[in-house]
């Protein structure tokens, strides 16, 4: 693997890879790289939990986060994603962790030589919060095969939507989706069906968020008739199987995906999915980062003092190119 830009890319062997190392890291424990890699972090648009558990990853790992905001970088002075993503290159990063409000914005970065990782991109994916999904899946049923699946809510604008659809159904699952007309998006290959005539049966209901910020049109419903067509409330919860979870991206608008009081209830993953979310990051970086060298390091400790420095020219005599 060279980047993560969509679950597409990734085969069944390489999505059981992350995700098997993701499940050992969490219950064995794990090793920091052996030197000290630094990525950028960029998010153009707001992030709680991609963000800072790609950081919890980072830093469990040893590495360097650098810090990196939009609104006070030369973004504002018009710099081109790719000419920041090169910058970001030219100064020694290992590698890049991107959520852009544009579909497919990695498509501009060809001719950049270290690993990007996409933290979502516009209505496109998510690859890295599916992972952090299957994990949790995984853990729980062990298996994928004949998993029934059910995702409800705003299809049309979620990046968690199409790449779970795609994941899981490739895993062996069946999935389906319900949502409002409006919400839904026919370029995706998946039923859409009344969640009612599904509740029953489903071992995972996978509620999307109401994603209020990419609605140019009025909304049509009050949150009180959208949770009782669409959400998760108490009647629903009393049809679930036994074993049957809610998950849930987050952030959570409570009382319209989910009733507030069963944000935290005995069925429900949503905090555990965030957990899972460091240990999915960290075996990402491990996969795509632990045969490259740190680009920029200093010299091993047994070389003379004054040959230890973080300096190009020490880059340089460790025979690792900078560009
Ligand atoms: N689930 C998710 O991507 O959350 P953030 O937007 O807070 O990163």
């Amino acid at each position: 693997m060279e980047h993560l830009f969509s679950m597409e890319e990734l085969s069944t062997e390489e999505i059981m890879r992350l995700v098997n190392r993701a499940i050992k890291f969490k219950n064995e424990g794990f090793r920091p790289f052996n030197d000290t890699k630094t990525v950028a972090n960029l998010f153009y648009e707001n992030s709680t939990r991609t963000k800072l558990s790609f950081e919890m990853a980072e830093r469990q790992l040893g590495m360097n986060s650098l810090p990196f905001e939009v609104s006070t970088s030369s973004v504002q002075k018009g710099e081109s994603l790719y000419d920041t993503c090169k910058t970001l290159e030219a100064i020694g990063c290992d590698a890049l962790v991107i959520r852009h409000p544009e579909n497919n914005y990695y498509d501009q970065l060809e001719g950049l030589n270290i690993p990007v990782i996409n933290g979502g991109d516009g209505s496109g994916s998510h690859p890295t919060q599916c992972l952090l999904d299957l994990v949790t899946i995984y853990e729980r049923f062990g298996r994928f095969e004949g998993l029934k699946v059910v995702i409800a809510g705003d299809i049309l604008h979620s990046r968690v939507a199409r790449s779970n659809q795609q994941a899981l159904t490739q895993l062996g699952a069946e999935v389906v989706f319900s949502a409002p007309e409006v919400w839904q998006d026919a370029s995706i290959d998946c039923p859409f069906v009344n969640l009612d005539d599904v509740i029953e049966d489903a071992d995972i209901v996978m509620l999307l968020r109401v994603q209020h910020e990419r609605h140019h049109e009025h909304e049509s419903f009050t949150k009180e008739e959208y949770n009782k067509a669409y959400g998760m409330n108490q009647e629903r919860y009393a049809k679930m199987k036994e074993n049957a979870i809610i998950m849930h991206p987050a952030p959570v608008n409570r009382d319209v995906e989910i009733s507030s009081e069963l944000v935290e209830c005995d069925k429900s993953v949503i905090f555990p999915q965030m957990t899972n979310g460091v240990y999915a990051r960290m075996s990402i970086l491990h996969e795509l980062l632990s045969e490259r060298p740190a680009r920029i390091a200093p010299l091993p400790e047994e070389e003379t003092a004054e040959d230890v420095s973080f300096t190009f020219s020490n880059a340089k005599k460790r025979g690792i190119a900078l560009d």
